[in-house]
């Protein structure tokens, strides 16, 4: 399982890009809209900043209501830092985002398929084109359903019937979401920087460091 950050915050892209973990961005407007800065200025930004990544997911505006005004958005989206390859089209799981979908993957442009609450939607947006779908996992858990369930059943389906669309479990909210969706079988954990400072710490491995440190200065040198 890949990792991709889900944030638009320069700063923990940074970070987690240069430990070299990182496959992906993925931006939505929420998490813009908490940096206070241009979307299309920002999305220039993060792709700048990875370069050696698969994937930054930019995604069309909420008004953005009809297939047209998606596929006019994602045009200019496109052209941002010189036609950036890693250009993904994020467009939400409705009836006119898998139009915009299936136009967009026509023309080659990769797409993911957001806000992803059942089986079907994701087989909707996989035979719709989509390069990623994305089931939210976190908010399923917050209505007492099973996201990681969720996630185990996309991943089967795909596997039975031989979709090529890649999963990208998002909502992701504490390591043990992480280890659920690798274990399920998604493609891809879009996680925020804490989570992956988390899945990186145990006290076992900190004590120990501080046991050879302190061994260490009565160490012969
Ligand atoms: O990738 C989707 C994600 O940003 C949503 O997460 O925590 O707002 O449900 P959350």
């Amino acid at each position: 399982m890949k990792f991709f950050i889900d944030t638009a915050n320069l700063v923990d892209i940074k970070k987690a890009y240069k430990i070299g973990v990182l496959s992906g961005v993925t931006t939505n407007p929420s998490l813009v809209a908490k940096e206070g800065v241009k979307f299309e200025d920002r999305v220039e930004e993060i792709l700048k900043e990875v370069p050696e990544v698969e994937s930054v997911s930019a995604e069309v505006t909420p008004d953005a209501l009809t297939a047209e005004e998606m596929i006019a958005q994602a045009n200019e989206l496109i052209k941002i830092n010189n036609g950036d390859k890693n250009i993904t089209i994020k467009l939400p799981m409705t009836l006119e985002g898998l139009e915009a979908c299936r136009y967009l993957t026509k023309k080659g442009v990769k797409t993911n398929v957001t806000l992803i609450f059942t089986v079907n939607q994701a087989l909707l947006a996989a035979r719709a084109g989509a390069t990623y779908v994305s089931p939210f996992l976190g908010r399923l858990d917050d209505i007492s359903e099973d996201g990681v369930l969720l996630v185990a059943k996309i991943a089967e389906l795909f596997r039975i019937h031989n979709m090529s669309a890649q999963i990208i479990a998002a909502s992701v909210r504490h390591p043990d979401h992480v280890t659920r969706v690798a274990m399920a079988g998604a493609h891809i954990a879009t996680v925020p920087f804490a989570v992956i400072e988390q899945l990186a710490k145990h006290p076992l491995t900190e004590q120990g460091m501080d046991k050879f440190a302190a061994d260490w200065k009565k160490a012969v040198r």
